[in-house]
């Protein structure tokens, strides 16, 4: 028999342990988890709007990889590894900016059209003919879904973004996203934590009526999670009946418009859509946003993320969406809090391992998708650091 947490089912027998300990501290799993989860799965790059026009490009390093994303004079947007093929300085250094028609490569000056094929090489009598496309920017896959711009250094085992979000497509099209642009621009922060630590917690909501107060506020008494499937999680939840004790609760409730375009049962509902292995959406009903976490080290990570807003957007709703700003301010600041504390454990010989509620099934479901593309994190102990990589890889052919 299976117990139903809300909606969603939650088999009677599950493994409650989370991944062990040493998965979060071991430099050579990190090396694994660069491999076969983040340079072969897409990444959230931006949204349309954060490239607007021709020559309007932005830059993202994952990973040891390096994104560039521009649009070319025909409006089409492209993405390449930002990588010089002289010798392979950065394309551009900034992480935003407009070019007029070209990219100037800031080490010796090759040029690059905005198509990505070499315009021409600094004193080019230097160099034997140089074929322009052979030559150009290497090209990156891009996908636009729903005018947020995905990319991926390598092809891997993830099929399109569409199809990935395709059992949830519906629903986000209410939102209109694409047509949305930016607020603050996108944001990034460095946190002394190993990067599951940080979306171990984002994979739950058991926590919240305890460690975040302005949601528990809002909306605690509806939130549900549902679990990791084919890649995608998702989370629900609706205003409390009763919402209000706390100030940017109470005038977020009170101020925030319902959409007339989006179905009743969206109008007053924070919605998350847990993108494996390592990104989020939020939608609400006054804006949305994407965040999202990629390793430094084992030890750090940088959080990423932006806002988008309508673009007719009315007072009330940019009202509204400054308070959601402020309640979800606190919240990362108490997640952040809450992955340090998690993450130090790991280190102590006491540490004995998770042992997950049902209500953290989406926890234990994205430990199986990482368990399935790196099978040595199932290994209660630790292996010798030299022989993770090997072991994973024989692990994997037996797979
Ligand atoms: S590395 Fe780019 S021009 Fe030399
Ligand atoms: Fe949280």
């Amino acid at each position: 028999m299976n117990r139903h947490v809300r909606d969603v089912t939650v088999p009677n027998d599950w493994d409650r342990r989370g991944l062990p300990g040493w998965c979060y501290h071991s430099p050579a799993l990190l090396e694994v988890e660069k491999e076969h989860v983040f340079r072969n799965h897409w990444q959230i790059a931006c949204h349309v709007s954060d490239v607007p026009s021709p020559g309007n490009y932005l830059t993202m390093d994952v990973v040891g990889e390096r994104a560039l994303i521009v649009r070319g004079a025909d409006g089409v947007v492209r993405a390449f590894h930002n990588i010089c093929r002289h010798r392979g300085s950065r394309v551009v250094a900034a992480e935003k900016g407009t070019c007029k028609n070209a990219l100037v490569c800031p080490f010796h000056g090759w040029v690059y059209n905005l198509d990505g094929t070499l315009r021409g090489a600094a004193r080019p009598r230097s160099f034997p003919d140089l074929d322009k496309t052979e030559f150009g920017l290497m090209p990156l896959d891009l996908e636009i879904w729903m005018g947020f711009i995905f990319v991926r250094f390598r092809q891997g085992p993830q099929p399109s973004v569409a199809e990935l979000m395709a059992p949830f497509e519906a629903e986000i099209a209410h939102y209109r996203i694409a047509d949305m642009v930016p607020t603050n621009g996108i944001w990034s922060h460095t946190s002394p934590v190993n990067w599951k630590s940080v979306r171990d917690v984002d994979n739950e909501g058991y926590h919240v009526a305890m460690a975040h107060p302005a949601l528990q506020d809002l909306y605690g008494s509806t939130y549900f999670d549902e679990p990791f499937v084919n890649g995608v999680s998702r989370s629900f939840a609706t205003y409390n009946p009763h919402a209000g004790r706390r100030w940017s609760v109470r005038n977020y409730v009170k101020l925030a418009p319902e959409p007339a375009h989006l179905p009743e049962n969206l109008r007053k509902a924070w919605v998350y859509y847990g993108l494996f292995p390592n990104g989020a959406l939020a939608l609400m009903p006054e804006s949305i946003q994407f965040y999202q976490e990629f390793p430094l080290s084992t030890g750090e990570t940088m959080l990423r993320g932006a806002v988008y807003r309508y673009a007719d957007e009315s007072r009330a709703q940019a009202a509204a969406r400054y308070l959601a700003y402020r309640i979800d301010r606190e919240t990362l600041e108490e997640d952040v809090q809450l992955t340090i504390w998690s993450n130090e454990s790991m280190l102590s010989e006491a540490f004995s391992g998770f042992y997950l509620s049902d209500l953290e099934y989406g926890v234990r479901t994205h430990h199986d998708h990482l368990r399935k593309l790196v099978p040595v994190i199932g290994l209660d102990t630790a292996p010798d650091e030299k022989d993770i990589w090997n072991l994973n890889e024989a692990l994997r052919s037996q797979a």
